[in-house]
């Protein structure tokens, strides 16, 4: 159902108070005189500034640029039997005050149950708690999918006629993102976001849709829980092809109006430094779907009851940004940073408002969670139902050690061709990804230090030089190894 259609059954269920929550005022209040022309309803707007007008007439009742004075003269008017819609700007604001507060329920009795409704419009309208209940609320002004391809047209259109050269590049696919992550935005964001992706290069493109996903996430997240992350393509990972694989299988899912139900999420255990946050960035741009974390930081607060607060309100703006990658990186966190003798069950009813939003949520979102200790881990979270699947990272074998290497050289333009990859491969027999990604780095600056080549032998010597985490911690990346050998959880 569209707003129109919404706000219409509203309307013709009597709903005395309808409130609408729109960041586009103008575009709502066009859309609600429709509405009313449709229905054969006399349309009244207020504003503060501009006063009650009936219809599109431009002159206001006499003196209504004030709350209590607009509120008696609509109490006057609606003694007459009136089929009427009044649409009223931030009214919500003044409804504090008890004379405005009276005025207006005193409107809202004498039109329930009749063709009369009233709108107030305004982003968040807050509401006495006797008011809020007997009103129905909606969002209006967010443009559907049609109606975003016409905004994208016209904007294209409008920046040709100005004559300056666009380039668009814009296969169907890339499209067909740019017009799911637009939608939730209002009209006006999307005429403001669409002006920055042409404006700023010239260009409409792929590119164009990190600007607008990062856009949108300024737009909802004021609290700034979430932060934003570029996606990965699966070649900038050796090794997990089971996950690459489950992750291929479920892509058409998020991308397409598939019959399947889209997965809900992962967990990720494993070693450290062996491509877990990495995996979560290639799980994102292989499914099509920006990627947020949640910055467990910002999330935690000295304030009891602010923690879940917070929790709370980072997962509903989640929700609003849907479809997307919720990346929860090292969760254990999550249940663990308020431990220590004052937390006072903080811990504990986080980690149930979590969970239950993972059971109940309906949105189109994934969860890539990814944890390095699972001493910390509530057994709750690992009990089947609540991912879809669980994978463990291991130490990389030696065919995943070859590809981490090429990776790493041609990331700083160096051709693999000229190393013996797999000897170096051989070694570095119990070296996290992160550790021969950090050989190469190094070998790069010994090799410069001395003014040659970069070759094979200064990797070797920088690798022989590294005493790897699985050796000087041997005993806890042992024990998390055989952890998850007992409990067979698969590998990546
Ligand atoms: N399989 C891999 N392929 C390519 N690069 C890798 C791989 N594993 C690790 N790396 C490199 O090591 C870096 C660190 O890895 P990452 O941060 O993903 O590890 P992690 O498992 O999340 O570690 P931690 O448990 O400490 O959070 C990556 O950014 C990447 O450059
Ligand atoms: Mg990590």
């Amino acid at each position: 159902m569209n707003f129109e259609e919404e706000i219409s059954l509203l309307i013709k269920s009597r709903y005395p108070l309808v409130l609408v929550d729109t960041m586009d005022e103008d575009y709502v209040t066009g859309q609600l005189h429709g509405v009313a022309q449709d229905q054969s309803l006399t349309f009244y707007s207020w504003t503060l500034s501009k006063g009650l007008r009936i219809g599109a007439n431009q002159n206001a009742f006499y003196k209504t640029n004030d709350a209590v004075t607009m509120l008696r003269v609509v109490n006057d008017l609606i003694k007459d039997p009136h089929r009427a819609l009044f649409v009223f700007c931030d009214l919500d604001r003044f409804l504090g005050e008890a004379v405005a507060a009276r005025l207006f329920k005193d409107i809202l009795n004498s039109i329930k149950n009749t063709p009369t409704t009233v709108v107030l419009l305004g982003a968040e309208a807050k509401l006495p708690a006797d008011l809020a209940a007997l009103a129905a609320r909606i969002s209006g002004g967010y443009p559907d999918e049609k109606q975003l391809l016409a905004e994208i047209n016209r904007a294209v259109s409008e920046f040709k006629l100005s004559g300056v050269h666009l380039e668009v590049d814009m296969p169907p696919e890339t499209l067909r993102r740019v017009v799911k992550t637009l939608k939730g935005l209002s009209l006006q964001q999307v005429r403001n976001v669409l002006n920055i992706c042409l404006l700023q290069d010239a260009r409409f493109d792929l590119a164009d849709l990190a600007v607008i996903e990062k856009f949108k996430k300024e737009a909802f997240d004021r609290d700034g829980i979430l932060e934003y992350f570029g996606a990965e393509h699966e070649n900038a990972i050796a090794g997990f092809e089971n996950l690459k694989r489950w992750v291929q299988d479920r892509r058409k899912s998020f991308l397409t109006e598939c019959p399947l139900p889209p997965p809900k999420g992962l967990l990720l255990l494993g070693v450290q430094g062996c491509g877990k946050s990495l995996a979560a960035k290639v799980i994102s741009g292989e499914l099509a779907i920006p990627l947020y974390r949640l910055d467990l930081n910002r999330l935690y607060s000295k304030y009891i009851g602010e923690t879940e607060e917070n929790l709370r309100r980072a997962l509903a703006t989640v929700e609003r940004l849907a479809p997307v990658c919720l990346w929860v990186d090292e969760i254990e966190k999550i249940f663990a940073a308020s431990s220590g003798e004052v937390d006072g069950g903080v811990s504990k009813r986080v980690l149930g408002t979590m969970l239950t939003w993972m059971q109940e949520r309906k949105d189109r979102s994934f969860i890539a969670a990814t944890s390095n200790d699972i001493n910390s881990l509530p057994p709750e979270l690992l009990r089947k139902g609540r991912f879809d699947e669980i994978f463990f990272a291991d130490l990389p074998d030696a065919a995943a050690r070859e590809g981490i290497i090429r990776i790493h050289l041609e990331k700083r333009a160096l051709a693999p061709a000229l190393f013996d990859v797999a000897g170096l491969a051989a070694n570095c027999e119990g070296f996290s990804g992160a550790e021969i990604e950090q050989a190469v780095i190094s070998a790069l600056y010994s090799a410069s230090g001395s003014g040659e080549k970069i070759s094979t032998r200064h990797v070797l010597e920088q690798l022989k030089l590294t005493r790897p985490l699985s050796v000087i911690k041997s005993e806890s990346v042992g024990l998390l190894r055989s952890w998850a050998k007992e409990r067979n959880i698969l590998p990546v």
